[in-house]
């Protein structure tokens, strides 16, 4: 049963004390997350998985990537695990190093690409994606830190390749003012992303064709038919969201931004929250003195992020009690050592 199962990751998060450390991302389900020593958004995660450097064992509750982050980030002495291998990113999946490679080479044919185009990765993405950054000047970013990267990449290089989440760079830039003729989309599946070469000079930005499919579910409708019904409410969204549905929000920002806001918010207020499910329902559960909506009316869940659950989560840790390491994380040397550069250039700043 669902308390066994609870009592059992209990007793073996215990026999195991200070060695190991959970931690919960925002989507995770409350069956998971009640076992998490920290939850947070990808950023403070990835921190902390650098700061507790004395816990052994770091069982990750969220996606590859993120668990990949926090081998690369933690000491030498340290192990990750993630409890379902399958647990991976369909954004992550949207951008293939091949396909990045071939993309540096295409906008090299056109332009000085090593002093004209910084590249900046969405954490959201695979380790090696972070080396390719780390290795050519470049940077990674978060949902909460796009903006001051952005600035970043445009105080070194003249034009930003952002990948692999189009919108995150969209919103991220339309917020700063910047114009649209001054982004181009690259569609990694047409020579020059679909381009021509004096689009590629004139660009400024550009965007890489991938995106999440569980905020790419939200629509502008959705907002309207809230506001409609809840005129005084709030819209807040994840920077993951299309423009359409963003440009409409009051508010957008990361898992954690959303969580601050609307926690902080006066009582009584009302508030329409576009992001993953089990996050939005867990703010209707702890904030009974607000009413908080779900902003779609089809159910926008993160179908690998919920594949950690009790079962697997349990299964990692009393393995860990037994002596015994499931799952382990291992980014290779070479591909941590420049993924870490992108890392810190992008900790040095947020
Ligand atoms: P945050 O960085 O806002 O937690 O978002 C992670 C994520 O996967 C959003 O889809
Ligand atoms: Fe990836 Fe989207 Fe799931 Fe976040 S919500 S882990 S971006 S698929």
């Amino acid at each position: 049963s669902a308390e066994e199962l609870c009592e059992r990751t209990r007793a073996a998060k215990r026999a195991l004390g200070e060695r190991v450390m959970i931690l919960g991302h925002n989507y995770q389900r409350d069956e998971v997350i009640q076992h998490a020593d920290f939850r947070g958004d990808s950023l403070l995660l990835a921190k902390l998985a650098a700061e507790r450097s004395e816990r052994p064992y770091i069982v990750f509750c969220g996606v590859h990537f993120m668990a990949e982050t926090a081998d690369i980030l933690s000491r030498s002495n340290q192990t990750v695990i993630l409890p379902d291998m399958a647990a991976g990113c369909s954004m992550a999946d949207m951008a293939a190093i091949e396909q990045v490679d071939q993309c540096w080479e295409q906008l090299g044919r056109v332009v000085p690409v090593e002093e004209a185009v910084m590249p900046a990765v969405y954490v959201n993405s695979a380790a090696v994606l972070k080396a390719f950054c780390g290795e050519h000047g470049g940077i990674t970013c978060t949902s909460s830190n796009a903006k001051a990267v952005i600035e970043w990449c445009w105080a070194r290089r003249e034009k930003i390749l952002f990948f692999p989440d189009e919108h995150l760079g969209r919103n991220t830039a339309n917020k700063m003012g910047v114009p649209p003729d001054q982004m181009i989309v690259w569609d990694p599946y047409q020579p020059y992303g679909g381009n021509g070469k004096e689009a590629i000079k004139r660009a400024r930005l550009i965007l890489w064709k991938g995106h999440c499919s569980v905020h790419q579910m939200f629509q502008p409708a959705h907002v309207d038919h809230f506001r409609k019904q809840y005129p005084e409410g709030k819209v807040i969204v994840h920077p993951e969201c299309h423009e359409d549905v963003v440009n409409k929000a009051d508010l957008i920002g990361s898992t954690e931004f959303i969580i601050r806001t609307v926690t902080a918010a006066p009582a009584g207020t009302v508030w329409a929250v576009g992001t993953e499910l089990n996050l939005v329902n867990r703010l209707k559960q702890e904030l009974p003195d607000k009413k908080v909506f779900f902003l779609s009316s089809t159910i926008c869940q993160c179908a690998t992020m919920f594949r950690i659950d009790a079962p697997h989560l349990c299964w990692a840790v009393e393995n860990l009690a037994d002596g015994h390491v499931v799952n382990h994380i291992v980014v290779p040397d070479d591909e941590k050592r420049w993924a870490r550069v992108a890392l810190d250039r992008m900790m040095a700043i947020s």
